[in-house]
């Protein structure tokens, strides 16, 4: 036998307990599906075997992770657990003042409400749902300054997280700059596949929004996955390790929301971090409005404990190696079936898509929501739409048509095996080969604000 010269990655723990999975029948999916409205989101998961649906919250803490849990400070004020937090953020991440809150979207909502006035534009490295959502509330108007490669399902570019410097000069030069607050960019962009915006390009974007008096403010969900890809994609970064990467990304940039459900492994939490300090002592009072006191910002102080534990764990390179190479097998996997997917495979997830899958269906027959839907049905795996359910409809009213109609399937950290995702190829794969005889679906329900978490669907005939 020859020596097997591929070197796997492999994960950097081992298991000390599971959790016990539902198996479902055929039919009791095809009931749980349609009760739901053709909606994952909808689903109980107890009727969901493998939960692809999101990675946000999702992960499984570390042993180190849980006994942190029982050394909760849980006093209103000053709580011990928020100064370690804080000095995490600060050592790791290199932000000068922090506000916890209780998720991403709290942070979000803070920093509109103190940066954003009635008429401004924020350029940004491709929409976020709640991202956009509160700059729209706050009277702003988001401008996408990706690279057009980001919007091309084909395009392999290594980068496709990049602002385009033209579009963002456009936009100087139409608005002026005192309309455009900030630049929002996105680490590691969700919505564009889960891909990377390259240390060359933030040098590029801070020199330029620094010549202009523009800050940059960093959605750092996703930060140590684009940290990985930096490592792997651009000359000189070879022999740096994730944290050092990570604390440069950070340092081309003014401030950050953080949803740290995503890459700081745990289950709720995030923060606001910034370096000036007016914006600090505006949100600082803002918080104890929408979130609680400046030291818990909504969280448990036990929460707060296992985020800062959780920032140093996300930042080893043994661990975001296992992360995303569990992520790129199961990407290959597809590749290997025919699937269409969003090349380069994402840091979270696989996106598939859904034009290419589904090419008899119109975008008004919801391809992505559909396929989401069959994919359920087929295995139990619980997918998401990323498509023109999720991007909604303009403040006037008429629908966003995104080039991009997506399936996520979005892959917790440290919670399922190789096998599991050899099923879940093997499922897209069955669906793929029947894909022919998929009907679309049509709306039924529309809620106002984010209508892919709650929207129902009918069956077209
Ligand atoms: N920014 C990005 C890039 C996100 O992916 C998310 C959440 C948020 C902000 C908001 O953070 O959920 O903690 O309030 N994304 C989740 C997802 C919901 O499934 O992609 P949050």
């Amino acid at each position: 036998m020859k020596h097997p010269v591929k070197r796997s990655w492999a994960e950097p723990y081992k298991m000390k307990m599971v959790e016990l999975l539902k198996m479902t029948s055929r039919p009791e999916r095809i009931k749980a599906i349609k009760d739901a409205g053709y909606n994952t989101f909808l689903l109980n998961s107890k009727d969901v075997y493998i939960d692809l649906l999101t990675d946000s919250g999702t992960s499984a803490m570390s042993d180190n992770q849980w006994a942190g849990m029982m050394m909760g400070d849980e006093a209103y004020a000053g709580s011990r657990n928020f100064f370690k937090l804080e000095k995490a953020i600060q050592k790791f991440y290199g932000y000068k003042y922090i506000i916890p809150t209780h998720q991403g979207r709290g942070a979000e909502n803070l920093l509109s409400k103190v940066m954003i006035k009635q008429g401004d534009i924020i350029p940004g490295n491709m929409y976020f749902t709640t991202t956009r959502l509160h700059q729209e509330l706050a009277g702003g108007t988001f401008a996408d300054v990706i690279i057009d490669e980001a919007h091309n399902a084909n395009s392999t570019h290594p980068f496709k997280g990049n602002v385009d410097l033209k579009k963002m000069d456009a936009l100087v030069k139409k608005y002026g700059v005192k309309r455009i607050p900030y630049l929002c960019i996105a680490t590691n962009v969700n919505m564009a596949g889960g891909q990377p915006i390259s240390m060359q390009n933030l040098k590029e974007i801070r020199a330029y929004t620094k010549k202009h008096g523009i800050k940059i403010i960093h959605d750092m969900t996703r930060v140590a996955e684009n940290a990985y890809f930096i490592q792997q994609r651009e000359k000189n970064f070879k022999n740096k390790s994730i944290r050092d990467i990570v604390f440069e990304i950070c340092s081309y940039t003014d401030g950050a929301t953080m949803s740290a459900k995503k890459d700081a492994l745990v289950n709720i939490g995030g923060f606001l971090a910034v370096n000036d300090w007016d914006v600090f002592e505006e949100a600082r009072n803002l918080v104890v409005v929408y979130e609680g006191l400046h030291t818990y910002g909504g969280l448990a102080g036990r929460d707060m404990e296992a985020m800062a534990i959780g920032i140093e764990e996300s930042l080893s390179d043994n661990h975001i190696k296992a992360r995303v190479g569990q992520i790129e097998y199961l990407g290959e996997k597809m590749m290997e079936y025919g699937i269409p997917i969003v090349k380069p495979i994402g840091g979270h997830g696989i996106f598939v898509d859904a034009k290419k899958f589904l090419p008899h269906l119109s975008q008004d027959e919801f391809p992505a929501q559909t396929l989401a839907a069959e994919i359920y049905v087929d295995s139990g795996v619980r997918t998401m739409e990323r498509g023109i359910v999720s991007a909604g409809r303009k403040p006037d009213g008429k629908n966003y048509y995104p080039k991009l109609e997506l399936v996520r399937f979005t892959v917790p950290r440290r919670v399922y095996t190789q096998a599991h995702m050899d099923v879940i190829a093997e499922s897209t794969f069955n669906v793929y080969k029947n894909r022919k005889s998929i009907k679309g679906l049509k709306m039924v329900y529309e809620p106002k604000y984010l209508r892919f978490f709650q929207a129902r669907f009918k069956k077209l005939k």
